[in-house]
């Protein structure tokens, strides 16, 4: 039986490879090895030794139809690299990945930036966990500098976003570059749409707070994609309102005072995301964020659920041995019903980011444990 079954893959087997090998075709062996350098005449040794294979078809080192590559892995350690490799991989070679947009698009060479933009190779991965496409409406309710915009755009996706920050909205106020003071005239998110060639897919940004939706219930989005402000680089604000605050019987300022701002605890910010994303999310559309985590603390209960998102992801990022964040990627799997508000009070998993700034206090106590390595640096929250 066990033979049989054996044979019968191999049949399966050559019945894939043999549109790829056949005596018409023409192919290339291309061979790869990570953590060492590899001779010619080694690699030329490597491709002989797969003459057991049955290529039919002719080479051809310019014009090949069909690439095969063979991948050896030396692991990653350059002080001790062994004679072996630890794995090796053949395949058919289907496309190119996308690495080159981490330079094309780094925000070194960015028209607008600030501390806290998101770096481009992570930003194209949190479009690629929202699954954002062509024609898709995506939505950051911290939009900052727009560099998660500016990934989905590239994607062929109609981006807009909030910010509380009336200055970062509109492009003015102090510069984050290195010799300059202020910022220059057209530094703002649609510039940056500009400056790759997205202009067109910028829908608008507006100065708002993400903790009091302006959005009316119609308001869908494919994705809501964003990295919401922990309290490390900048505070976690939100407008305030003359019930929040009890006023002193002895107060004198007017009766139509509203306080500028109040602390937004981390677990309102969450409990506010969730809420608005299962009202707002087309369904089957996706939820990506980072959720900061004190590691010596962190277990998975804590992630913030919604009855009406399911979670599809959870992927850590270490930032030093006591810190780290997590990209979470939830999907919309229901309507919201009147009872499914999240009540993040009566759910533990809330506690850890409770009280205003706690992750900060946390973090910067863990601060010169980076990694086993002493460093002062900050690094949540940009890169
Ligand atoms: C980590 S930054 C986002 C950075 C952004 N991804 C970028 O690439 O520039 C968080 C942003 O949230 C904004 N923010 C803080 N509190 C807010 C609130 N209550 N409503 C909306 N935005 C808020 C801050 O002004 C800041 O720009």
């Amino acid at each position: 039986m066990r033979v049989f079954l054996f044979l019968f893959v191999l049949f399966l087997h050559i019945s894939l490879q043999s549109p790829f090998m056949h005596k018409d075709s023409t192919y290339r062996i291309n061979v790869y090895t990570f953590n060492k350098t590899l001779e010619f005449t080694d690699r030329i040794k490597r491709i002989d030794a797969l003459e057991y294979l049955p290529f039919e078809g002719t080479v051809s080192l310019k014009r090949a139809q069909h690439i095969f590559c063979l991948l050896e892995d030396y692991g990653t350690d350059p002080n001790n690299i062994p004679d072996n490799p630890y794995y090796v991989y053949f395949g058919r070679w289907i496309a190119d990945g996308q690495r080159e947009l981490i330079r094309s698009h780094s925000v070194k060479n960015r028209h607008f930036i600030g501390n806290t933009s998101m770096d481009a190779g992570l930003s194209f991965i949190m479009a690629n966990h929202a699954k954002v496409k062509e024609n898709d409406v995506v939505f950051d309710p911290f939009v900052g500098t727009g560099s998660l915009l500016v990934a989905c755009s590239h994607f062929g996706a109609y981006v807009c976003g909030i910010d509380i920050d009336y200055n970062t909205i509109h492009g003015r106020g102090r510069s984050s570059r290195k010799n300059q003071k202020w910022r220059g005239p057209d530094e703002n998110i649609r510039a940056n749409l500009r400056q790759y060639g997205t202009e067109k897919m910028y829908l608008d940004v507006m100065v708002s707070d993400a903790s009091k939706s302006v959005w009316r219930n119609a308001a869908l989005f494919d994705a809501i994609i964003t990295d919401p402000p922990y309290g490390i680089r900048e505070s976690t604000r939100r407008t305030g309102s003359h019930k929040d605050i009890p006023r002193p019987p002895d107060a004198i300022y007017l009766e139509s005072h509203v306080p500028v701002s109040l602390a937004y605890h981390l677990n309102d910010i969450f409990t506010d995301l969730l809420n608005f994303s299962a009202h707002h999310l087309v369904m089957g559309g996706r939820l990506v964020y980072w959720l900061p985590v004190y590691r010596p603390e962190y277990s998975e209960e804590m992630v913030p659920l919604h009855p009406c998102l399911q979670l599809v992801s959870n992927c850590e990022q270490t930032l030093s041995s006591h810190t780290a964040r997590r990209l979470i990627t939830m999907e919309k799997i229901k309507e919201p019903q009147e009872f499914d508000s999240l009540a993040h009070l009566a759910d533990s998993r809330f506690r850890p980011y409770q009280g205003h700034n706690a992750f900060r206090e946390k973090y910067f106590s863990g601060l010169n444990k980076r990694c086993g390595k002493e460093d002062n640096k900050s690094d949540v929250n940009g890169e």
